[in-house]
């Protein structure tokens, strides 16, 4: 049986972005696989986090969820930190996994920067903490973007070597799920920049909270280039703009982007902004609505968490309970 594990962080400041590549990918998948969402709050307390700020965005990221249609009865989701056998599985792993194999991850050398002896240890052990995450419910497959690659090759190796010292078939060696060719939605004020949370303009991205109002204001804002939209997707070579409210199109009404750039050929942008926006608050507006919901009762968020976390620990309690006896810790008697 194929078991899905994927882990986000809480991050606030969800945007369309997430939505289109990360939210939407979770809800599709529920409806072909076994799946746990999991809100890996110990992954994002390994750069600062201030403790209010990182409650409010779990329910977030909780809530953009639940409102986009997750399933919470059909699926586990959960909040990593809640399950502490993720903790107790990743030290393990933190004696399995090679100083050398962490040495060579390309996302710890980008977020530690230049000063990287003023780097949090956690940081650098990140990936190992994801292995446990996978691993301690014996998940399959992984669905994950370019980005966490690497991650998940680590992941496999550690499995294999854990597989390999202790000399068992313990742990499956997860797969990655590719899920079609991801949506890259860039900023509404510059095309050739990613749209971002930490973008200082707000006009830049649509956020899961911004409402009918604000989704049309921002659209009508965002930056266009003086020509009509382009006859074929060739032309969109030099306009980033075009190419990236053609791609959020495309996108949203879930077709390819060539097929969107012939629906648009020749337009104007005022028409196409005008449909844009109708598809934009059509697909979001309804999402957000539901969002403001859950956000306005904490406890309902917190009590459908709590359920999805006493699921996790039911899953990973034999799988960490096996592993404890193989690497030969005395089992608490009594
Ligand atoms: N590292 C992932 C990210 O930043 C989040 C994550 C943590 C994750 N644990 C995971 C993703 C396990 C997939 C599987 O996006």
């Amino acid at each position: 049986m194929n078991r899905i594990f994927s882990g986000v962080q809480p991050t606030g400041n969800l945007h369309l972005g997430n939505y289109l590549g990360a939210v939407r990918n979770w809800v599709r998948l529920q409806d072909q696989y076994e799946c746990l969402f999991c809100m890996v709050d110990m992954h994002a307390i390994t750069v600062w986090q201030e403790p209010g700020q990182l409650r409010q965005h779990t329910r977030e990221v909780a809530a953009a969820m639940l409102a986009a249609g997750v399933d919470a009865k059909k699926n586990v989701l959960f909040v990593q930190s809640q399950n502490p056998n993720h903790a107790e599985l990743a030290w393990i792993f933190n004696c399995v996994a090679r100083i050398g194999w962490l040495n060579r991850m390309t996302q710890f050398k980008e977020k530690a920067g230049k000063n990287r002896e003023n780097a949090s240890v956690g940081l650098y052990a990140y990936p190992n903490l994801m292995s446990a995450d996978i691993l301690v419910y014996k998940a399959t497959h992984v669905p994950v973007g370019e980005d966490q690659k690497q991650h998940l090759e680590l992941a496999r190796d550690t499995a294999q070597k854990f597989n390999a010292d202790y000399g068992l078939e313990v742990f499956p060696l997860p797969e990655p799920l590719i899920l079609g060719a991801a949506t890259r939605v860039m900023s509404l004020r510059d095309g050739s920049k990613k749209m971002s949370k930490s973008d200082e303009s707000d006009y830049s991205r649509i956020n899961m909270t911004d409402d009918a109002d604000m989704i049309d204001l921002k659209l009508r804002k965002a930056k266009t280039d003086p020509l009509p939209l382009p006859e074929s997707p060739a032309e969109l070579e030099g306009r980033p703009e075009a190419a990236n409210l053609l791609g959020i199109w495309a996108a949203l009404a879930d077709i390819g982007r060539d097929e969107a750039v012939a629906r648009f050929a020749g337009q104007q942008f005022s028409a196409f902004k005008k449909e844009l926006t109708e598809l934009a608050v059509a697909t979001l507006g309804p999402i957000n609505a539901e969002m403001k919901r859950y956000l306005a009762d904490p406890a309902e968020i917190d009590a459908i968490l709590a359920q999805g976390a006493q699921r996790a620990r039911a899953l990973s309690a034999p799988v960490m309970a096996e592993v404890q006896d193989i690497v030969g810790f005395l089992k608490a008697s009594g």
